[in-house]
């Protein structure tokens, strides 16, 4: 049953109109679906195959007459009607069930309002159609509804027509010029208010913008309407893009199975990723909700109006997009620091990913269902590929590739051998050797060996890689990576070593291995390799403690720097690892303590980069170092650093805690300091301290805004006692009917590492705020236990596997996609012991064992088996 990439053919038929009328009753919506079809000229296949699932068919005709039931049939997945004339009418009238539709795909309801979510494969869902992105249409959608009950009535495009209609019901129609996938397509039905605004685009059209809420939520709309605007502007200076429409929508809606979606001038966000105020949303929140608006709207170009061939393709889009929201954010912010997080999303999510059973290239050649596709792989390692063309090409001429690909290929559908054709001619480079990223899984290993010539005054540099097999995949070829150098002398200063005497140079390895001679180098220097993050791969090197030391003080690449305070840090911490599992006493290394805390004391580094240089890895990637993952030693090795850098740095963080009181504003030095603040908070907690208690409990009571009261409770959660205890209570009350707030008091419930986990998260499911229907919900009890708190949903006794099956089993019923992805939370089972690998292999044979396992589900299941 699976899709494979070399099985393509070309669309028989295309669409080149549609005309769609919505009759809406949650209950029963009767569909109108008028498409003008047309046999393209010569293609071999004459039948015209549409899909279609969970619809009633009511009627059929073509140019206005019925069509006989001889000349069509209905298969399980849609119809199939022969004999067509080469060019003619094709209306299809179908009825479907919106409020049962509780898989969120296709026409659905959140709190009483009509939406709608195509991708991947949704407008199925909705009529009859060459549902397949290589069918672009233009879209003429005529809504008729209650007034009273749906007084707001949106689709794709322009308005065109409003009025009444019989029976207290009213119409809206739409149009939209430019032709799109079915994907795009998007419908809003409901009671919502608006919070509109205007932009004037680089060529001086004014455009509409409406932000479409609950009346109560109207109050937290104002952030994301500046950052839709900050976003088309930037896509005008950054890379040329104009908006094309006279209206930009965006709607909010509760029960969404993603973060948001980019639906052609109607964009539709899961609420939490765009309403915020202060009271009610951190930092974080704000960073990311500011991104996923640029996300959705730089889509208008890198997805709209060039779009995918097919669903293999789907990196062209996102990858780019990715790329391009995360050179907007690194705009509006500091640049190192967003490096610094984009490559820590990548190592502790795509890494693991690419080293497990779900393994796939960016452009992945075969898939049961493609909604599992949207991974970490398509969109992270996706946006890296575009990354290293950019780095191999040089910012100007990649930029030219860019204008190039949106020139050619506008209004069409095209693969990602289009975009590299596209830089290839811009840029003249031959980029052949390089496209083996898209089809190559795995994540690349580069192995280091370094010479130097006292006598010749040449360093010389061996760089040689190898990509461990991947499921389907034994054999691996040498990748053209680009690898970014700068070498240092012992006074701290860069040495010349590139053409020109550059300060740093962007090395090429195109092959297996490689040498690199540096010539005029008068002393051994100390390498910096992979600057900036220039490749997604892992470097295997000694990361002997002078060295690390060394670049910790003198390196000026802010990831690199980074990177080698997070290298001495997880050297120590697997040390550790090894000590707990021998009883042995846990020694702090003074070398790192000394560069900790003069990095504490450094007032020339940003704020920001400080926080981060002071976040110890994570305990999933710390993990993913071990052969075998030991979640109660990498616990405890982490925390008991934690605990001592807090003991060692005391004075140092209460000071730092003091002077980054009261810190107001949006700029990237507050976001910065405020980051510092919280961060010395959870330092002092983790010392142990009873003072820092008292000081966290402060923290909570005073908290002028979210982001201050998050940093009490993460800060307090790490221990279980009266004073979280009582935090929580009364955040519970403040914030019981807020769901998006409330959601944050279940994930750090759920992701406290404290005994009793699987209990505490029972009683969260039996809380009134909870429903197994609403995704949020899901993700932020479910999602965090099982991702975010290893020593709880890992417990031994293996209860945790066997509560997590059933309930994905449970959640498969109501909503296959959003199963499909806790789920996910087993394909990493190869990794532990022997009872834990038992566990999980169990949990997932209970949930294959299920007969009526969705498709979705079941292929997790599947390949996470193995
Ligand atoms: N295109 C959307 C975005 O990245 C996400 C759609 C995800 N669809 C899905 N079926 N999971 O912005
Ligand atoms: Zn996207």
């Amino acid at each position: 049953k699976s899709t494979h990439l070399t099985d393509y053919t070309s669309p028989a038929w295309r669409v080149p109109k549609v005309s769609l009328c919505f009759e809406l009753e949650p209950e029963e919506t009767r569909v109108t679906a008028m498409l003008c079809v047309e046999h393209v000229d010569g293609h071999p296949q004459r039948d015209l195959v549409l899909f279609g699932e969970e619809l009633v068919l009511e009627s059929l005709s073509q140019n206005g007459e019925p069509l006989d039931s001889q000349y069509y049939e209905l298969t399980k997945d849609g119809l199939v009607i022969r004999d067509l004339d080469e060019s003619c009418e094709l209306e299809i009238v179908t009825r479907i069930h919106p409020k049962r539709n509780t898989a969120l795909s296709g026409l659905y309801i959140s709190e009483g309002h009509f939406c709608t979510q195509c991708e991947a494969e949704g407008f199925r869902r909705i009529t009859y159609f060459p549902d397949r992105p290589d069918v672009l249409s233009v879209y003429d959608v005529r809504i008729e509804a209650d007034e009273k009950r749906y007084p707001v009535l949106l689709s794709n495009g322009n308005p065109v027509a409003q009025g009444e209609l019989d029976n207290g019901r009213h119409f809206a129609h739409w149009h939209d010029p430019f032709p799109k996938p079915s994907y795009l397509f998007a419908l809003v039905a409901g009671d919502l208010a608006c919070h509109s605004d205007q932009f004037v685009t680089a060529s001086g059209r004014t455009v509409d913008l409406r932000l479409y809420v609950q009346a109560h939520n109207l109050d937290q709309c104002s952030f994301a309407m500046q950052a839709l605007k900050k976003s088309m502007r930037w896509d005008e200076q950054a890379f040329g893009r104009e908006y094309d429409l006279d209206i930009f929508m965006i709607v909010a809606v509760d029960d969404f199975n993603m973060g948001a979606m980019e639906n052609k001038g109607l964009n539709i966000f899961n609420s939490k990723c765009v309403l915020a105020s202060p009271q009610t949303a951190t930092d974080d929140d704000f960073i990311m909700i500011e991104s996923i608006i640029a996300h959705e709207y730089f889509h208008n170009w890198s997805g709209n109006r060039v779009t995918c061939r097919d669903w293999f393709q789907l990196s062209l889009k996102e990858g780019l997009t990715v790329f391009r929201d995360q050179e907007f954010t690194a705009d509006q912010t500091l640049p190192g620091v967003k490096r610094i997080q984009d490559v820590q999303r990548l190592r502790n999510l795509q890494f693991p990913e690419d080293a497990g059973p779900m393994s796939h290239p960016v452009r992945p050649q075969s898939y049961l269902e493609i909604n599992n596709f949207y991974t970490m792989t398509i969109y992270e390692k996706g946006a890296e590929v575009v990354r290293m063309l950019q780095t191999l090409l040089g910012a100007s001429l990649f930029r030219r590739g860019l204008d190039l690909y949106f020139d050619r290929h506008d209004g069409q559908a095209v693969t990602t051998d289009d975009f590299v054709k596209a830089l290839e001619d811009a840029s003249g480079r031959d980029l052949s050797l390089f496209r083996r990223w898209y089809d190559q899984a795995g994540t690349p290993v580069l192995e280091i060996q370094e010479g130097f010539d006292d006598s010749a005054s040449e360093y010389h540099l061996s760089l040689r890689q190898h990509c461990p097999s991947t499921p389907g995949q034994d054999v691996k070829m040498p990748l053209h990576i680009p690898v970014s150098v700068a070498l240092f002398a012992a006074s701290g200063e860069k040495i010349p070593c590139g053409a020109d005497a550059a300060i740093e140079t962007t090395l090429e390895l195109t092959e297996q291995q490689q040498t690199f001679v540096f010539k005029d180098v008068h002393e051994p220097p100390v390498l910096s390799l992979l600057r900036g993050f220039s490749a997604p791969v892992i470097v295997r090197d000694q990361h002997r403690p002078e060295t690390l030391a060394f670049l910790m003080q003198h390196e000026d690449d802010a990831f690199s720097r980074w990177e080698a305070g997070q290298r001495f840090a997880l050297n120590i911490l697997l040390a550790w690892v090894a000590d707990c599992q021998n009883d042995r006493q846990l020694l702090l290394d003074p070398r790192f303590s000394q560069a900790f805390a003069a990095l504490l004391k450094d007032a020339q580094s940003h704020p920001a980069l400080v926080a981060e240089t002071m976040t110890l890895p994570s305990e999933s990637y710390l993990g993913d170092q071990l052969s075998t993952i030991d979640v109660e030693a990498v616990h405890m090795a982490r925390c008991t650093l934690m605990q001592q850098l807090g003991q060692q740095c005391f004075s140092t963080m209460v000071e730092i805690y003091e002077k980054t009181q009261g810190i107001a504003g949006f700029d990237a030095l507050a976001l910065g300091q405020r980051r510092l603040h919280n961060l010395c908070l959870t330092y002092l907690c983790a010392s142990g301290e009873s003072e820092a208690q008292d000081r966290a409990l402060q923290h909570y009571h005073h908290a002028p805004d979210m982001t201050h009261t998050m940093g009490a409770l993460r800060a307090l959660i790490a221990q279980p006692g009266e004073v979280i205890h009582q935090c929580l209570g009364d955040f519970e009350q403040r914030w019981k009917d807020q769901p998006l707030v409330l959601d944050k008091w279940f994930s750090l419930q759920a992701m406290a590492p404290w005994p009793d986990s699987l209990e505490r998260v029972q009683d969260l499911m039996r809380h009134p705020g909870f429903s197994l229907r609403n995704p949020n919900r899901v993700r932020a009890v479910l999602g965090s236990f099982t991702m975010a708190n290893p020593l709880g949903f890992h417990a031994i006794d293996g209860q945790a596997y066997a509560f997590m099956a059933e309930l994905i089993l449970e959640l498969d019923a109501i909503n296959p996609q959003i199963a499909a992805r806790l789920a996910g939370c087993f394909s990493r089972w190869r990794r532990f012991d022997a009872v834990r690998q038992n566990g999980q292999q169990q949990a997932l044979q209970r949930i294959l064992a299920q007969p009526s396992v969705s498709r979705d589900l079941y292929e997790i299941a599947s390949r996470s088996l193995g």
